[in-house]
């Protein structure tokens, strides 16, 4: 079954068009990149997915549902999550308490300000859960303002693991890292996807991370779509050679 669904989508800022008829269908269980020059709409691309900027024109369907309308926080409750950055993230908390805020998001806490000793416990477990999953255990009081970037990025991609995300948009996951923190990261992608079952859509311009991961691509240049396909016919793709992996190779 189709979980992403976009059609004919368009965004212009002033003058400039980011964004022209762009259509990509993602089904239930996929691994699927964004990839294309930069400046060629992709990050745009995630924030009218997320529910950031409204698309100018076109429709976005989420698991059955038209969602061009609705708020982000209303997309992730249908489980249409994006990585929260570490901007949104309180730095000066530990890396547990980050991951608290996010597990009582998810279970609508804000409505017990004083939650019960169970309910305590429920959170508690949780956050051990998540921190399990992405291997922070060893982070858990740790300050997150302290954490090296490669972990950083993890506690991003653990916040939004607990807003339950049936598909997770990571844009450019593996951003500035080194050989062995990007490892870690592709590591925690595939049991994200492979354990916990969750589509993901990312966005990365490391080719050999791409190829490794994702089961289609869609490449994008000067914001349209100029293909998409499987690693093998992308990667055959002679108009994609000229306009992207020819340089990006
Ligand atoms: N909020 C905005 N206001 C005005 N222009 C914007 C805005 N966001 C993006 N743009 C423009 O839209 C175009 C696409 O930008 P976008 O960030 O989506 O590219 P990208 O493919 O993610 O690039 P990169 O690989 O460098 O991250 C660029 O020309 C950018 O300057
Ligand atoms: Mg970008």
């Amino acid at each position: 079954m189709s979980l992403l669904h976009l059609e004919n989508i368009s965004r212009v800022f002033g003058k400039l068009v980011a964004l022209q008829n762009v259509a990509l269908e993602m089904n239930e269980g996929e691994l699927y990149s964004v990839i294309g020059p930069n400046g060629a709409g992709k990050t745009t691309l995630f924030n009218l997915i997320s529910g950031f900027f409204p698309a100018s024109t076109g429709e976005i369907w989420f698991d059955g549902v038209q969602v061009n309308k609705f708020t982000p926080e209303r997309r992730v409750a249908l489980g249409l999550v994006r990585t929260f950055q570490i901007t949104e993230i309180f730095p000066e908390l530990s890396v547990f308490e980050n991951i608290r805020i996010g597990v009582e998001a998810q279970m609508g806490c804000s409505a017990h300000p004083w939650p019960g000793r169970k309910l305590l416990q429920q959170i508690n477990r949780r956050v051990e859960e998540l921190l399990k999953i992405t291997s922070l255990e060893a982070q858990a009081d740790r300050t997150v303002s302290e954490l090296a970037h490669g972990d950083q990025r993890v506690v991003e991609v653990t916040m939004a693991l607990s807003r339950k995300p049936k598909l997770l948009l990571l844009d450019e996951p593996t951003a500035g890292m080194g050989r062995a923190e990007t490892h870690h990261m592709v590591n925690i992608i595939r049991v994200l996807h492979e354990q916990q079952k969750i589509s993901i859509l990312f966005i990365e311009h490391d080719m050999d991370i791409v190829f490794g991961l994702a089961h289609r691509i869609t490449v994008l240049n000067y914001g349209q779509v100029l293909a998409t396909g499987t690693p093998k016919e992308i990667a055959a793709n002679p108009r994609v050679q000229a306009a992207y992996l020819g340089e990006a190779a």
